[in-house]
């Protein structure tokens, strides 16, 4: 088995069976049938049985054409369904609608877009589109957190910064970056300078529980008014900013 090194997505071609799933999109907001490959059995072909064993202590990270990169541990994958899709099965273009900004703009998905099955997996489902990357191109497998020795927490650091870090992977790095590592919605949020050292304490947590009554219009969508733990994850992601605030 291949640790460490990022292997080409569709090349060598899988041989596998194509199968079929619909989800609930949560960027096109709707549900969609998608076809592909089973995303175990596509692991299995990759690298070896032998992932299946690692479970708990590795992730399964991915390279996306437009430069995105994303981390899911290998546990999730085996716990929950996800395909490797390669296209739709409802039109041709193998493209989404992305209706979760505004205004709506058409993607390419190709040449695979990773995809949950979430109408009956309610879990999957309340963590939105953690794990759904399009443009999907490399992938390789390491241990967790290893890829991105910045943005976990040092070693010391209290359980909950912990599970501030995991949280803040689901809910927050697809539009953050930490020392440029996520996505590029909104803005940078450790490097030159951590957020937590220019904020006044206290006031993140507000934000991040409603960031529209600080500015508007506001690009940033608070947690979940439903999420019924959302102000603990409030205080655990900026007691996560805060562990890793004085890390180079
Ligand atoms: C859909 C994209 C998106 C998501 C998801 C998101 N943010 Fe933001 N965030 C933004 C944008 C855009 C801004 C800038 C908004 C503004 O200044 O009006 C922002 C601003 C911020 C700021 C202020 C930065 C500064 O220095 O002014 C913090 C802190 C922040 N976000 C933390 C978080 C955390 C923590 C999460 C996860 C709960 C999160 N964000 C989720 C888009 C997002």
């Amino acid at each position: 088995m291949v640790i460490g090194l990022l292997l080409a997505l569709l090349d060598p071609a899988p041989v596998l069976p194509l199968e079929r799933l619909r989800v609930q999109d949560p960027y096109e907001l709707r549900p969609i049938e998608f076809e592909g490959y089973s995303l175990p059995a596509f692991l299995d072909q990759k690298f070896g049985l032998e992932w299946r064993k690692l479970g708990d202590t590795h992730q399964l990270r991915m390279k996306c054409r437009d430069g995105y990169r994303l981390s899911v541990p290998l546990s999730r994958i085996l716990r929950h369904r996800a395909l490797v899709a390669i296209r739709r099965t409802d039109q041709v273009s193998f493209t989404l609608l992305k209706k979760d900004v505004t205004p709506a703009k058409t993607v390419e998905l190709a040449p695979a877009y990773l995809v949950w099955e979430n109408e009956k997996d309610l879990a999957i489902r309340s963590e939105g589109d953690y794990g759904w990357p399009f443009q999907w191109s490399e992938v390789t497998l390491e241990k967790l957190g290893e890829g991105d020795p910045l943005l976990v927490p040092p070693k010391g650091a209290s359980p909950a910064a912990f599970r501030g870090y995991s949280q803040f992977k689901v809910h927050c790095l697809k539009c953050h970056s930490i020392a440029g590592v996520g996505g590029k919605v909104g803005p940078e949020l450790h490097s030159p300078q951590n957020v937590t050292t220019y904020w006044r304490p206290g006031k993140l947590e507000a934000w991040i529980l409603n960031p529209a009554s600080f500015r508007t219009p506001n690009g940033m969508p608070p947690i979940a008014p439903a999420h019924p733990y959302r102000k603990t994850l409030a205080h655990e992601m900026v007691e996560y900013l805060n562990s890793i605030a004085e890390k180079k």
